[in-house]
């Protein structure tokens, strides 16, 4: 029987990655082609809440502490006014680990999610999200919240560190195919080393982080005003600031290069970097042909998805 379904989506961040950790703003959408999926079900008598990672072959519970899940479900029951039931949750996710798809904190959504479903309650979104965030902040070191809003708002947003995420219409959806380079890269480490960078040379840096900055508005501009080709270039310029940030690899750069030749409108890395996911703008008639040269170019996983 089951008490309670959880889900929350992956998503890509479209511009703005590494400096929205400093201040500048970020625009972020959803994934819904992957997913993390939590279900609750009674558990024995006795066992206490316990949660059946059942990708990663692992069982937690709330005496696990550090655990990334014991985490959230700690909170998550603490927000709910709940003492640990005898609960089971069923975990289950389709979204890579480490590759910039935001598999962490869509897992923690779900949990929080069906959590409050079993418990006869529903979270608003920011509830959702702030849970998730002091899971990432326990384990990420310097987030900024990009991630978790915009798995917990389900929608495209503008984010700057610190405000209420903006969730923005999209009039003229657009299409992004994502490549994935196959290689897992924890986001805690690229963005501890930007900081190195940034300590070492913080006016070089602030200089890109500010550029990345006008990057982002102006992307958002395109958007709301119905010009989504426009973020072509854009994406390319994005993408030309990150490598002078040091956080691209040589696969990346060949997805990113596979993309443009086969007739993107643009091209650049999605997320912490040096692995993990690339994203290019594509049309209905691009989209197969850039998927073909993703993939030839070495892409273990692409994904064709609507944003709008
Ligand atoms: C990760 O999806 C995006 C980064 O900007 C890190 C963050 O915002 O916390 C690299």
């Amino acid at each position: 029987m089951q008490l309670g379904v959880g889900t929350a989506p992956g998503k890509v961040i479209l511009f703005g990655e590494h400096a929205v950790v400093y201040g500048r703003p970020a625009l972020a959408a959803p994934v819904t082609q992957v997913c993390a999926t939590a279900v609750v079900e009674p558990g024995e008598t006795g066992s206490g809440l316990v949660i059946d990672a059942l990708n990663l072959h692992c069982r937690v519970t709330l005496d696990d502490a550090g655990h990334p899940l014991a985490e959230v479900a700690r909170l998550a029951l603490h927000r709910l006014g709940l003492s640990p039931p005898d609960w089971r949750i069923s975990l289950t996710s389709t979204i890579p680990i480490a590759s910039g798809l935001g598999s962490g904190a869509a897992v923690s959504a779900a949990i929080v999610r069906d959590l409050a479903r079993a418990a006869g309650r529903e979270l608003a979104p920011a509830a959702v999200s702030d849970i998730v965030f002091q899971v990432e902040l326990l384990h990420h070191g310097t987030p900024s919240g990009v991630d978790n809003a915009v798995i917990a708002y389900g929608q495209p947003v503008y984010f700057v560190r610190g405000q209420p995420p903006q969730p923005f219409a999209i009039c003229r959806p657009f299409i992004v195919a994502i490549g994935d380079t196959g290689i897992a890269s924890p986001t805690k480490i690229t963005v501890g080393d930007v900081r190195a960078g940034w300590l070492a040379e913080p006016a070089q840096i602030e200089m890109l982080f500010d550029r990345a900055a006008s990057i982002t508005e102006a992307a958002r501009q395109a958007i709301a005003g119905g010009a989504p080709h426009e973020l072509g270039p854009l994406m390319d310029a994005n993408h030309a600031l990150l490598v002078e940030m040091g956080v691209s690899n040589p696969q990346l750069e060949r997805l990113v290069r596979a993309a443009r030749v086969a007739g993107a409108g643009g091209a650049k890395l999605s997320g912490g970097g040096r692995g993990g996911n690339m994203i290019s703008l594509v049309t209905p008639e691009t989209a197969g042909r850039v998927a073909d040269a993703l993939r030839a170019a070495g892409a273990v996983r692409v994904i064709v998805t609507e944003i709008g």
